[in-house]
């Protein structure tokens, strides 16, 4: 087990065509679902991976399940002449995206989600990766018995229709998410995922699902921390921009991090959590320590492998047992994704 990714470079192969790279992952299909159950992400890198129907066949190559239907909390675009391959997030570039198994809050979230560098960052911008296995083996054995034992609730709440307010940490419009708007869709697909539906004033709307802490990996049988507690609860932000500050050293992100600090007192003070635009608690409704958080927070950064992107990279993550973040960034930067089923 091992949270650095295997690394795949044009001397295994022969080649940096992306054809011969194609035939390659098509020979050595069980070697490398091995490899990547083992590493928990697998990294293509120095191959002509131009654009995003490049990447759009390696992904096919990887895995020819792919998916386009999306329930995640990214703003996300699909790449134009793809039918598969999304802008990873069009969250503004300052802010950070927390530690998650994609869509773990979903009762059939994606085996695998892949990721390529068509734009590489030059400052910040790195996708680390973390292996939940080693931050579930690593927790401290009364609070992960409390995370057993309770099981999480995740809510999220939505803004009415037309009345967003101009902050950067509230959730994307629900009829972006859903593409529709049409309550009953919107109910329908909940249902479908095991989410509850609140309907608010004028529109507004709360999700609320109910989830296990941890996932038993169907292949392997290994235990992984697999929740959003880490994105959603509200002292997540916080905790998450003092240790992005202190790698980061820069005085924008000094900045970010005494705002982020001040924004959250104020929300606790001021709010009812049930009301935040994202938060974690306890399945029955009790809350979740911020000590819990940070807890969780450290063992993650205790095991991340910040992966700085180089222009053609395509990194293949085993989402049930590797998280993926981002950190902010400055400049240009585009990284692009597809998932499977
Ligand atoms: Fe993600």
């Amino acid at each position: 087990m091992s949270t650095q990714p295997y690394i795949i470079t044009p001397d295994v192969v022969k080649s940096q065509n992306v054809d011969t790279l194609n035939r390659y992952i098509e020979e050595n299909k069980s070697g490398l679902h091995r490899q990547l159950l083992s590493s928990g992400a697998i990294l293509f890198r120095g191959f002509n991976v131009h654009e995003a129907s490049d990447f759009e066949k390696i992904a096919l190559q990887v895995d020819s399940d792919l998916k386009n239907d999306y329930l995640g909390t990214s703003p996300r675009n699909i790449v134009n002449g793809t039918k598969y391959v999304f802008s990873a997030s069009e969250l503004p570039p300052y802010y950070p995206i927390m530690q998650h198994c994609e869509m773990s809050f979903l009762p059939t979230a994606p085996r695998r989600i892949m990721f390529y560098c068509f734009v590489e960052p030059k400052i910040g911008g790195e996708t680390p990766i973390c292996d939940f296995r080693k931050v579930a083996a690593d927790m401290n054995p009364k609070i992960k018995q409390e995370f057993k034992d309770k099981g999480l609730l995740v809510i999220r709440n939505y803004c009415a229709p037309g009345k967003e307010e101009k902050n950067s940490f509230q959730l994307k419009p629900w009829v972006e998410m859903f593409q529709s708007t049409d309550k009953t869709v919107v109910e329908q697909k909940c249902a479908v995922n095991d989410i509850q539906v609140e309907w608010l004033k004028d529109d507004a709307l709360r999700l609320i699902s109910k989830h296990d802490a941890f996932k038993i990996h169907p292949e392997t049988g290994e235990e992984a921390w697999f929740n959003h507690l880490q994105v959603f609860h509200t002292d997540a932000a916080a905790i998450e921009y003092q240790k992005i500050a202190r790698r980061q050293k820069t005085i924008n992100s000094w900045g970010l991090n005494l705002y982020l600090q001040v924004l959250t007192m104020y929300k606790r003070l001021t709010e009812n959590p049930i009301n935040h635009s994202m938060h974690v608690q306890f399945a029955d409704g009790t809350e979740i320590h911020k000590k819990y958080v940070q807890h969780i927070q450290d063992l993650i950064w205790k095991h991340l492998y910040f992966l700085k992107w180089k222009k053609g990279d395509v990194i293949v993550v085993d989402n049930f047992s590797t998280s993926h973040g981002r950190m902010p960034f400055k400049g240009p930067r585009s990284i692009q994704v597809a998932w499977t089923a």
